[in-house]
């Protein structure tokens, strides 16, 4: 069946949007490496990898549906931040935002009895529960490590541990 225009158009929006917080990730992993946070700078690579992920889950989607792909402008994202508490803010507001943008898709796609990209969106429903829940974890336990340096430390030696671990497992 193919894909309706209004849904063609909203899923080249949405890849967009996958690739501006691709790019929104990369800008706050360099803000804070730069900053040295390491640790938080490696998981931000670590999401900025599965945003894109998320882009080419849905131009494989178009692909595979014989709808042509245009890619559309990627804004600059903001590329210094306040601190690493505003950064990780930063993040899970982009992350609401991108549930609310799955939502309208999902609801689109339903409302032009397209049941085949209701299913495929299914996947991103579920996955913005993940990551809202994953960002708003760690900016609960930022918040819980109080206003010293030494707790954003001890979180950022963690994390840094965990990505270097991920990265050996990776390799193996
Ligand atoms: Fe593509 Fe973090 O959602």
């Amino acid at each position: 069946m193919a894909i309706s225009k209004k849904v063609h158009e909203a899923l080249i929006g949405q890849i967009g949007r996958e690739f501006g917080a691709h790019f929104l990730y990369r800008s706050i992993a360099m803000d804070l490496y730069h900053k040295g946070f390491q640790g938080i700078s490696a998981w931000m690579e670590q999401h900025a990898t599965e945003e894109y992920g998320h882009a080419e889950r849905i131009i494989a989607y178009l692909k595979e549906h014989d709808a042509k792909v245009t890619l559309p402008a990627v804004a600059q994202p903001t590329d210094t931040f306040a601190g690493v508490r505003e950064a990780v803010a930063a993040a899970l507001g982009h992350e609401k935002k991108l549930t609310a943008d799955i939502h309208a898709l999902h609801k689109l796609a339903d409302e032009e009895n397209d049941p085949a990209t209701v299913s495929m969106l299914e996947w991103f429903v579920d996955e913005q529960v993940e990551e809202e829940h994953t960002v708003n974890s760690l900016l609960k336990r930022i918040d819980l490590s109080g206003p010293s340096d030494i707790g954003l430390f001890v979180i950022d030696s963690e994390m840094r541990g965990n990505a270097a671990a991920a990265a050996t497992a990776s390799a193996e």
